[in-house]
């Protein structure tokens, strides 16, 4: 997937589709977000689950949560992109989502890992496949992060994600979840 070659960034615009900066700045705009609220996720977790035997697990995924939102923090700074008005709302949704699934137990903490990394991965995907040569920074980060993010998605299916209460449900809602919120951050 990193090796083919793209041509421009935007290459399939059409006539009022945002321009490529506009583009750009809105990749880094959710980006952000949900790397903001990752975080947020195994905070929540962690408060609840934090001497439990998982949290060794729970504590390396928190770590790469936070590499990724300090890179796009750098992002956002560098490229003068407006972040989300809504992190306070990610703050505070992320950590309920991570200390909810969390007090449901151990696998539920895990399928909403899975289901959270699912839809990442599909949204790193999309704007992969979106960016071009001009972009090719950008580009690798996400593709690194991504990786990163299935390796997460990983950890979740081997700690029983699947065997939590509801669990087709639970991750139906939790997707749903995390798509409306990258639809309203790349805009608001
Ligand atoms: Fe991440
Ligand atoms: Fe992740």
């Amino acid at each position: 997937m990193a090796s083919e070659t793209l041509g421009e960034t935007a290459a399939d615009r059409l006539p009022g589709d945002p321009t490529r900066r506009d583009l750009v700045e809105r990749f880094i705009r959710v980006d952000h977000a949900g790397e903001y609220g990752a975080v947020r996720i195994y905070a929540g977790q962690l408060a609840v689950l934090g001497r439990g035997p998982k949290a060794p697990i729970l504590q390396h995924m928190k770590a790469q949560e936070e590499h990724h939102v300090a890179t796009f923090n750098q992002l956002v700074a560098r490229r003068r992109v407006r972040p989300t008005a809504l992190l306070p709302l990610w703050h505070l949704a992320g950590f309920a989502l991570g200390a909810v699934t969390a007090a449901m137990g151990e696998r539920a903490a895990m399928a909403c890992t899975v289901a959270v990394e699912e839809a990442i991965d599909e949204h790193y995907q999309s704007q992969h496949a979106r960016l071009g040569d001009d972009e090719a920074e950008l580009r690798g980060t996400i593709e690194r992060f991504r990786e990163e993010e299935l390796e997460h998605r990983d950890i979740g299916l081997e700690n029983e994600a699947e065997l939590a209460p509801a669990y087709r449900l639970l991750s139906a809602v939790i997707k749903a979840g995390c798509k409306a919120a990258i639809a309203v951050s790349e805009r608001v």
